[in-house]
């Protein structure tokens, strides 16, 4: 079978975050906006044909979780991930980030710190922030156009007020998939130290051949035992405006306590559409998904020739897993004397919506995060906007 990822899908007009508000954001309508994480492709067509015969029913009242999607989650994580997960171990939830907050509220104290290894998805500092945590910063290091753990500075600043650890797993905005002795050896000190590991894996079936997710909860009992594994099909089926996610909490204690939370804010009626969606692309998504990391690969591979040819100041490296491009400007900022404000800006001017790397906390300055999930002419165009104000 084969799957059209090159006809240009508009979506203006669709509420969409990344092109109706445009103007908001950039202070210009015609930007092509390469920065929100979802893609600029049609969902499956599997997807699209099941959410469509639910609509057709004209009652969208209050539904209950059957058991089939519980079934599909769990296949789901035994055929792609090789993680045997137990249908009571499954939390439902309206977001993965609703689950950072969650784990915050559930398993820390205000003032107690929480764990965050910068540049990273922006939420995992906010959702410390927002509820009165501290962060303690365990910045990557970046070599090479690679970023790596630094786990002897994270062992030796870690104290009695760290509670939990923010993992990215596979990394936004770096797109590192962790290694297994990466995380074996990060796991050795989560268990010296006590601490609640949240292993963020929304991005973990967006890995490219090579490399293989290793979800964090399986690579042994006791660290299953202290992990809140969060996921969701949003990244990799285009549906997050489905507001459907869930949670995988192998340890009774910490379920109970996380379910409390959910409980505590009725947050357990899950989402209708979400989860017909959540069913379906789990079934029967697969071929197209090895379709779509085929395209993917092919555009990051495109994207990344592109500038190691015409952008000399510009750094990057194909990534390991996600179609986010982690792009080392700060030669380029270096030779003209600017800040990350006035690369952005220059970027906008140019056309171009992407992600200044300081959303990811300091460590970012300097990089912007480019969003590459859209059909290759329209990637072409934006390419040729990145080589006008780069080169
Ligand atoms: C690492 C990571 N976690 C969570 C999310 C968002 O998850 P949700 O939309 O389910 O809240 C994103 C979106 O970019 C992400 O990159």
């Amino acid at each position: 079978m084969s799957y059209d990822f090159d006809t240009p899908v508009s979506r203006l007009g669709s509420h969409s975050v990344k092109y109706d508000q445009r103007q908001a954001r950039f202070g210009r309508g015609d930007v092509l906006p390469l920065w929100v994480a979802d893609m600029d492709l049609a969902a499956p067509a599997c997807v699209r044909r099941a959410l469509a015969a639910r609509v057709a029913h004209p009652i969208y009242g209050y539904t209950h979780t059957d058991a089939e999607v519980y079934e599909a989650i769990l296949d789901w994580q035994w055929r792609r991930h090789g993680w045997r997960v137990q249908p009571e171990w499954i939390v439902l939830l309206p977001g993965v980030v609703p689950g950072l907050d969650l784990c915050v509220q559930s398993f820390t104290q205000p003032g107690e710190a929480i764990v965050v290894q910068p540049p990273v998805y922006n939420p995992f500092f906010e959702s410390a922030l927002r509820n009165e945590r501290r962060v303690l910063r365990n910045p990557l290091v970046w070599n090479d156009c690679r970023h790596g753990m630094d786990l002897a500075r994270l062992a030796a600043d870690l104290g009695a007020h760290c509670r939990l650890l923010h993992l990215c797993n596979p990394h936004n905005p770096g797109g590192r998939v962790w290694r297994r002795d990466e995380l074996t050896a990060l796991g050795e000190i989560v268990l010296r130290h006590d601490l609640v590991l949240v292993s963020d894996e929304i991005h973990a079936d967006l890995v490219f051949p090579g490399h293989r997710h290793v979800p964090l909860a399986s690579l042994a009992p006791e660290l299953a035992q202290r992990t809140i594994t969060l996921n969701s099909p949003g990244k990799t089926f285009n549906t997050a405006g489905l507001h459907t996610a869930y949670a995988i909490i192998p340890n009774r204690e910490l379920r109970a306590c996380f379910h409390a939370g959910v409980r505590r804010l009725h947050l357990e009626g899950a989402n209708l559409l979400g989860l017909v969606a959540l069913k379906t692309a789990y079934r029967e998504g697969e071929a197209w998904l090895g379709a779509l990391l085929d395209y993917l690969q092919g555009n990051l591979e495109h994207a990344c020739r592109h500038i190691h040819r015409h952008l000399p100041l510009v750094a990057c490296r194909m990534p390991e897993a996600t179609f986010l491009l982690w792009l080392d400007c700060r030669a380029w900022c270096r030779t003209r004397d600017l800040d990350d404000d006035a690369l952005h800006r220059h970027l906008v001017d140019a056309g171009l919506g992407l992600t200044p790397g300081t959303q990811f906390g300091t460590e970012g300055s300097g990089f912007m995060r480019m969003n590459v999930a859209l059909p290759r002419a329209r990637l072409d165009e934006a390419l040729a906007r990145l080589a006008r104000a780069l080169a």
